[in-house]
């Protein structure tokens, strides 16, 4: 295993290009399935996620070829439906399979994802939207098993308890475009990857209408073509860099982001009375010795996101006064809470709500990365506390962040990857 070492204390200083999104690239390489013609994807980030997901194309047939940020996808070979245990044990996120072979093949045997360190996960909303468009759904063994001779159109309610579902939006809006008819999906996931889905999906040949919007129609089509397309900039890594140049108080400016997928973040920086610039496509930090404490509520798009939850908490660790942090879309995502105490912050949790007392100054100490993005706010953590931050289990942040120490070194981090003694 490898370990991250850091020296806080340091300036950064320079420019840092963002990469392709991640969860935008997992459904649509999912969706491309759904041509029996080739699909060219390009700025796909190199993440250890994608390998997996490859594994699991190949071993249903599918032909890849992965290359500097490009994903060749060749589904006409397809022969097998199943998707193993061994496979989504490690990669929730390919549960975004199950709607584009149910709607190309009418058939898919799944294994069930459990839950995982950031909370339970439930699927039952996928399961749910696709039952409406007509697939018999059976659960054998820990596996659900999706049958369907034609998928029919329908009209949708896709909402839960905790507002709607990103990949349960993105499944059955795959399914509604080869189905037969006008789909209706209401309560449909706003997230600009369920816009970059559509936008992909649409170059195939779908019709869609109101993505974006919490009202998705779909007329369904008999066919989608192979095409090629470029993956929307991942605005939580986006959301990180930036909150890496306030956090250890640089000037810094993050390219290749799309500033309107990021307002939230940006509404909270001003109301921190931090200074913002920012252009069509890029950021800039503006330094300041002190910002104010703030309340910060997740939600789905366009609210703040749970995926910078984390690293919005090392940040106001430094805030001058006491912030709240509720976290509305995952109410156990607080792993981090404890490594950040760790490191001399001052949090304690009331159920879903963090208090945050502000403290002068962070303090380097041995901590543990627990799930993807609580690793990235220990490494903003570290790059500003006083000393050596050593972050262990860093596997996490690769799922997640291309070159992500490279990138920090490039701007003036002093980071180090280091393998672990076992
Ligand atoms: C996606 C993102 C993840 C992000 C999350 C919320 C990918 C690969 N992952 O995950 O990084 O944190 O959106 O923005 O894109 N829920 C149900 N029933 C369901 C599905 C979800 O109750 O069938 C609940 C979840 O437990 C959670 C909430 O709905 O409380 C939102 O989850 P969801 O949007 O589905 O997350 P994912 O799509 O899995």
């Amino acid at each position: 295993m490898e370990k991250f070492v850091i020296e806080g204390g340091y300036k950064l200083e320079g420019e840092i290009e963002i990469s392709g999104s991640k969860n935008a690239s997992l459904p649509i390489i999912a969706a491309s399935i759904m041509s029996e013609e080739k699909t060219i994807l390009k700025h796909v980030p190199n993440l250890t996620t994608f390998p997996t997901m490859i594994k699991i194309l190949n071993y249903m047939g599918v032909k890849t070829k992965f290359e500097d940020n490009t994903l060749e996808i060749d589904p006409s070979g397809i022969y097998q439906f199943t998707a193993p245990y061994e496979f989504v044990s490690t990669m929730r996120g390919s549960i975004c399979l199950l709607g584009p072979l149910l709607a190309k093949y009418g058939k898919a045997r799944f294994s069930m994802p459990g839950g995982c360190v950031i909370g339970p996960r439930p699927i039952d909303l996928h399961i749910k939207g696709l039952k409406k468009l007509g697939v018999l759904i059976e659960n054998e063994e820990g596996y659900i098993i999706g049958k369907v001779d034609k998928l029919k159109g329908n009209n949708i309610f896709i909402g839960g308890s905790f507002g709607s579902s990103v990949l349960a939006t993105a499944n059955v809006l795959c399914a509604a475009v080869l189905a037969e008819g006008e789909t209706i999906i209401e309560y449909a996931a706003c997230e600009p990857e369920i816009v970059d889905l559509a936008n992909f999906l649409k170059k195939m040949g779908a019709k869609i209408y109101g993505e974006g919007s919490h009202l998705i129609r779909v007329e369904g089509v008999k066919k989608l073509k192979g095409v090629e397309y470029t993956i929307i900039p991942d605005r939580i890594e986006g959301g990180t860099y930036i909150l890496a140049g306030y956090i250890t108080r640089s000037r810094i400016k993050v390219n290749n982001i799309i500033p309107s997928h990021l307002f939230a973040l940006f509404d909270k920086l001003e109301e921190a009375g931090l200074d913002i610039k920012y252009g069509e496509n890029y950021f800039e930090t503006i330094p300041k010795e002190t910002w104010k404490a703030v309340e910060v509520t997740t939600l789905p798009f366009p609210g703040f996101p749970t995926d910078l939850q984390a690293q919005m908490m090392s940040f106001l660790t430094l805030s001058d006064g006491i912030s709240l942090i509720t976290e509305k879309v995952f109410p156990e995502r607080f792993i981090h809470v404890g490594e950040l105490n760790r490191l001399g912050a001052d949090i304690t949790l009331d159920g879903s709500k963090a208090i945050i007392k502000g403290v002068k100054s962070l303090k380097g100490a041995k901590v543990m990365a627990s799930d993807l993005r609580a690793s990235a706010a220990l490494v903003l953590a570290g790059l500003t506390a006083e000393g050596i931050t050593e972050i262990s289990r860093i596997y996490h942040l690769d799922r997640g962040y291309e070159k992500f120490e490279k990138k920090l070194s490039s701007i003036g981090a002093k980071i180090k990857r280091i393998k672990e003694e076992s």
